[in-house]
């Protein structure tokens, strides 16, 4: 085993977002919306794999957001998805993403060791608290309000479970253990690489205190670098560094008219008002993960990529925003498109020569 892609060399690291449900990040009626089948989910993982590629981060989603196309209703479950990628792909990471009060730690810490061996020590985890109480519901129970309490505990018992050779019990608020178990360890020690995603303070110091790399979404490029700023700072209280990831949705053309129409016509014109509403209404309420005005001035950004920042124009155009974004201090970009199998390939052979030449990839 090597060491994981997102420990690799590359100054910035890039990735693939929310293949794995539908609509991806978009919220858009558009014919060539993406439906998240299993073969196109397997297409664009090995695109992203062969052009070297850093990780595939999915969505952890029980429930859509209505609409007409009931999107994100349908999407593949993680530990399962990136078992099945992880044998069918060569370098790429493959992160699963755990809301943590439905599922217990015991159980992923064997989900994802086997992930971890099947893909060579390729695994990661995406640890997230979960913000829609209505996806609780389903389940039974509702939002914890100290959820990121859970979460270090949690993430403690992840870790006894890989680095106890012999049964160990746990006495925590969340949960008492007797005698746990749990073999094989993962290949990566003491686990395979985890990041939160998170934005308001108590997920930021969870982060800080606990994970490899944290997702965080900003509004504009020239002041994203605060955001990188205040969680360095939580971090370096435990003496520790963390990671800064961020997240974008990207439409690449050959001209930069031709994307802003398309960006237009899906996230304006054809987008799925009613599940719009929806999401951001929820999002608003239910978590901290933008800035306050960004419901009122962004509403296309929703739309095109849950709130993400888009990143529209040519090849040119976009690489240069993504050294920009590395500039302000982010590790790498997680990237979503209207159709992965379709646009990825373009991005690829026209962007990351563009970032190579400028030192920002190998
Ligand atoms: C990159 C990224 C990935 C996320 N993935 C999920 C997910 O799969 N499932 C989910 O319920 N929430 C997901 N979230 C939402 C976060 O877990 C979190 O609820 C949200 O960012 C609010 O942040 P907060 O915990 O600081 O309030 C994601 C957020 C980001 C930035």
């Amino acid at each position: 085993m090597k060491h994981h892609p997102l420990k690799g060399a590359n100054r910035l690291k890039l990735g693939v977002f929310s293949a794995n449900a539908d609509g991806g990040l978009a919220i858009t009626d558009v014919p060539e919306r993406w439906t998240a089948s299993w073969a196109d989910n397997l297409t664009a993982a090995q695109i992203a794999d062969r052009a070297g590629l850093e990780f595939l981060l999915p969505i952890a989603r029980w429930r859509g957001f209505g609409g007409k196309n009931r999107v994100r209703e349908w999407s593949f479950e993680t530990f399962t998805w990136a078992a099945a990628l992880a044998a069918s792909t060569k370098q790429i990471g493959l992160f699963m993403t755990v809301h943590v009060p439905l599922v217990h730690p015991l159980y992923a810490a064997k989900a994802l060791a086997t992930v971890d061996h099947v893909s060579n020590g390729r695994a990661g985890l995406n640890i997230v608290c979960g913000w829609n109480p209505k996806e609780f519901a389903m389940f039974g129970t509702s939002l914890v309000e100290k959820g990121y309490d859970q979460a270090e505990e949690w993430l403690q018992v992840l870790e006894r479970a890989y680095t106890s050779d012999i049964p160990f019990d746990y006495d925590g608020t969340y949960y008492k253990l007797k005698e746990a178990i749990s073999r094989p360890a993962s290949l990566q020690m003491p686990r395979p690489v985890t990041m939160n995603a998170a934005f308001g303070g108590p997920g930021r110091d969870f982060a800080a205190r606990s994970c490899d790399y944290l997702f965080t979404t900003f509004s504009e490029i020239n002041e994203a670098g605060k955001h990188v700023a205040d969680i360095r700072h939580r971090a370096e209280r435990h003496r520790r560094e963390v990671g800064v990831y961020t997240v974008c949705h990207i439409v690449c053309r050959e001209t930069q008219t031709e994307a802003e129409e398309y960006y237009h016509r899906y996230a304006v014109e054809m987008a799925d008002q009613e599940a719009v509403d929806t999401h951001m209404a929820g999002k608003k309420e239910f978590s901290q993960s933008h800035d306050r005005e960004a419901y009122d001035r962004y509403r296309q950004r929703f739309a095109g990529g849950a709130g993400s920042y888009p990143l529209v124009g040519t090849p040119e155009h976009i690489a240069e925003q993504m050294i920009a974004i590395s500039q302000q201090g982010y590790a790498g970009i997680a990237l979503s498109f209207v159709n992965y199998t379709q646009e990825l390939p373009f991005f690829c052979d026209r962007v990351l020569p563009l970032l190579a030449q400028a030192g920002y990839r190998q």
